[in-house]
């Protein structure tokens, strides 16, 4: 991607949205280079949506039993975000799986709740705990074809402690990761990057 002055994100979630609140606050400061100009879910009645909507951000909801089948989810999610012209689209605790070519698009970037290659999927955090791992954290990352398999942009780690149930864990993931995810989508937008392989190229 190259860098333009205000990068434009649509962000897609399917829950609370601190995430998505931490990159709003991010994007008030114009020196941060992007804004968010559209929230996306696949879920009405989430305080993601009620987020975007106290910052003045349009929203768009498709879900996935309003369409007659994934074809047409990934249909409408794909011109649902593409009416909004992003540079970046940026996975926020979205928990839907998107076809390929929907995010293949525009270049993606997810958020997950553990060091990947460990722990996939949607039930990250109690993965990690059931598999009795001392250290977890977060990855940002691109998203590919697979399920949490796209070039690793920034991981941080989180230390399990003794007696943590999967709530605890995951609020203090929860506060590295918006910070993590702020700065990547920060450098990512400013100073631009390419892909080599595997490997996410930041200058
Ligand atoms: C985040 O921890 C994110 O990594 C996770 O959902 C949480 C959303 O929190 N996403 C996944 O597990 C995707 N597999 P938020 O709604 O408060 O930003």
């Amino acid at each position: 991607m190259v860098a333009r002055v205000t990068a434009r994100l649509v962000v897609l979630v399917s829950g609370a949205g601190t995430n998505l609140q931490a990159l709003l606050d991010a994007c008030a400061d114009p020196a941060y280079g992007a804004r968010v100009v559209a929230v996306g879910a696949d879920r009405d009645g989430i305080e993601g949506l009620e987020r975007a909507t106290r910052a003045d951000v349009p929203t768009f909801v498709v879900r996935l039993p309003d369409c007659a089948d994934r074809d047409e989810f990934n249909d409408r999610t794909l011109d649902a975000i593409a009416a909004y012209e992003p540079d970046l689209v940026v996975l926020a605790g979205y928990m839907k799986i998107l076809a390929p070519r929907v995010v293949e698009r525009f270049p993606t970037l997810n958020t997950h709740p553990a060091l990947l290659p460990s722990f996939p999927g949607a039930h990250a955090v109690a993965d990690a705990l059931a598999y009795g791992v001392t250290v977890t954290g977060v990855t940002v990352h691109f998203v590919d074809a697979g399920v949490d398999t796209g070039p690793v942009v920034a991981q941080r780690a989180v230390e399990v402690r003794l007696g943590d149930d999967e709530a605890a864990l995951h609020e203090r993931i929860k506060a590295v990761e918006r910070a993590l995810l702020v700065e990547t989508v920060g450098r990512l937008v400013r100073d631009g990057y390419r892909i080599e392989g595997r490997k996410v190229v930041l200058p």
